[in-house]
């Protein structure tokens, strides 16, 4: 019979320290994916946001006719078809409704064509009044005085089942020759 050997000294077992650097490696992969995936989102929603955005141009209501007696201007406003649910009140649009006998109409941005300014209407003196540098227009949207170099812009407007649309969905700039100067 074979005397036992005495005990041998045993090795330290490699296997607890791997598997626990095991999980750690895992765990930080996971981390990563996560992470990635989270910072993908918007990056994806933005390069596919230009195809699922809609066309620009679109008749939208500002109310019914009656909303717009004749010989009134008033504010309206109309929900931008480009905006994201997120955009909450900055995507309702201000613009100037100027109603005329025999049911034509004049709509106007409410922007100053000089930089900008929300615009006034004020009744007594049939003016619109900017703001921020004094630019003045008269109630036809032409330029009536002070720095903006022309008159006021002017959105396409139609009249359908006894309500006005506007044709929203972009921002009037100097390249278009909306209105009169
Ligand atoms: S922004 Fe209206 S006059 Fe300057």
């Amino acid at each position: 019979m074979k005397p036992k050997s005495p005990s041998t000294p045993t090795k330290p077992c490699a296997c607890e320290g791997t598997s626990r650097r095991g999980f750690f490696f895992k765990l930080g992969i996971g981390i990563n994916v996560v992470a990635g995936s989270l910072l993908a989102v918007p990056i994806i929603g933005y390069v596919f946001s230009s195809f699922r955005r809609q066309a620009p141009g679109q008749w939208i209501p500002l109310g019914a006719l009656d909303q717009f007696p004749a010989g009134t201007t008033r504010l309206a406003t109309y929900r931008n078809p480009i905006t994201r649910p997120w955009d909450g009140k900055t995507g309702d649009i201000p613009c100037w409704v100027r109603s005329m006998e025999g049911g034509k109409f004049q709509v106007f941005a409410i922007n100053c064509a000089h930089l900008g300014c929300p615009v006034r209407w004020f009744e007594q003196s049939r003016l619109f009044l900017c703001p921020c540098h004094g630019g003045a227009y008269y109630e036809d949207g032409s330029r009536a005085s002070g720095p903006p170099p022309r008159g006021l812009f002017e959105y396409e407007y139609k009249v359908e089942e006894g309500k006005l649309l506007v044709k929203g969905g972009f921002i009037p700039t100097l390249a278009q020759p909306l209105s009169k100067s």
